[in-house]
């Protein structure tokens, strides 16, 4: 028998305690009404503060967005600078309102190659919203799991190599704990808007057993009523962890 510990159960309360989603469909949005592209992102930065409140009035414990992939720097350059300029301007005016929704932020991605200044100001956004209690919001840019999961890896053949870490004592909570989500607990509901159904390299690991719900909303229109539909549909779901369920 393998003594790996076994996935999460079910908890006390009906959950789910951490939300992630794949914010998608700001370029259709924007499309559908003859827009550049840069309006549906500037429309999805105002579903994001919609739904870190809403998520927060749901009594969500922890929330994670994707909002900028390592392949996403294959998008046209002007998109890339349009994307990055939101990312300034949202870290710089946003601090306020996520006082307001007790909203403690953690930005998870692979910062090297993301602009000095940006750097900074998510140090500092980080810094100023470290005591807010009420809410986790993890924003994932630069972030994919491949990567992540290469550079634990990395991380721990290092270790291995130094004699730090003895390779038979590798298990899936140590592995844990080199990934950049550490600390963080696995999503129990991953949900994905503007109707595409596939992950996109996002939380590979942590979603093993996450419940997935796809919707057809596009990012811009999504708020916090299509919040707790998705938390509806996840509560009606039989999670059974590979056993044979109640
Ligand atoms: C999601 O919307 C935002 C990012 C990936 C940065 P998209 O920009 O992917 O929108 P669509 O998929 O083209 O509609
Ligand atoms: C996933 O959306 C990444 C983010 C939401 C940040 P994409 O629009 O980049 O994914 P694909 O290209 O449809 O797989
Ligand atoms: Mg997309």
């Amino acid at each position: 028998m393998s003594t790996a510990p076994l996935p999460a159960g079910p908890e006390s309360s009906p959950g789910p305690h951490h939300v992630a989603i794949i914010m998608d469909g700001n370029g259709r949005w924007a499309k559908a009404r003859g827009l550049p592209r840069v309006a549906g992102h500037r429309r999805g930065a105002d579903a994001v503060r919609r739904v870190i409140r809403g998520a927060g009035e749901l009594g969500i414990p922890v929330l994670t967005l994707f909002a900028f992939s390592t392949e996403n720097w294959t998008r046209p350059a002007d998109e890339v600078s349009d994307l990055m300029g939101l990312l300034r301007h949202y870290l710089r005016n946003e601090l306020e309102e996520l006082g307001r929704n007790g909203a403690r932020l953690r930005v998870i991605g692979d910062r090297t190659r993301l602009a000095p200044d940006i750097v900074k100001d998510i140090s500092d956004a980080e810094q100023r919203t470290r005591s807010n209690t009420r809410i986790d919001v993890n924003i994932c840019i630069n972030y994919g799991s491949r990567d992540e999961i290469v550079q634990a890896t990395r991380s721990l053949a290092r270790k291995a190599a130094a004699g730090e870490v003895v390779p038979e004592k590798i298990d899936e909570n140590l592995f844990e704990r080199e990934l950049l989500t550490a600390g963080v607990p696995d999503p129990d509901l991953l949900i994905r808007t503007s109707g595409e159904q596939r992950i996109s390299n996002f939380l590979l690991w942590q979603c093993a057993y996450a419940e997935l719900v796809f919707v057809d909303t596009l990012w811009p229109d999504f708020g916090k009523e299509h919040l707790e539909r998705a938390i509806a549909e996840f509560r009606r779901r039989e999670r059974r962890y590979g056993g044979v369920g109640s």
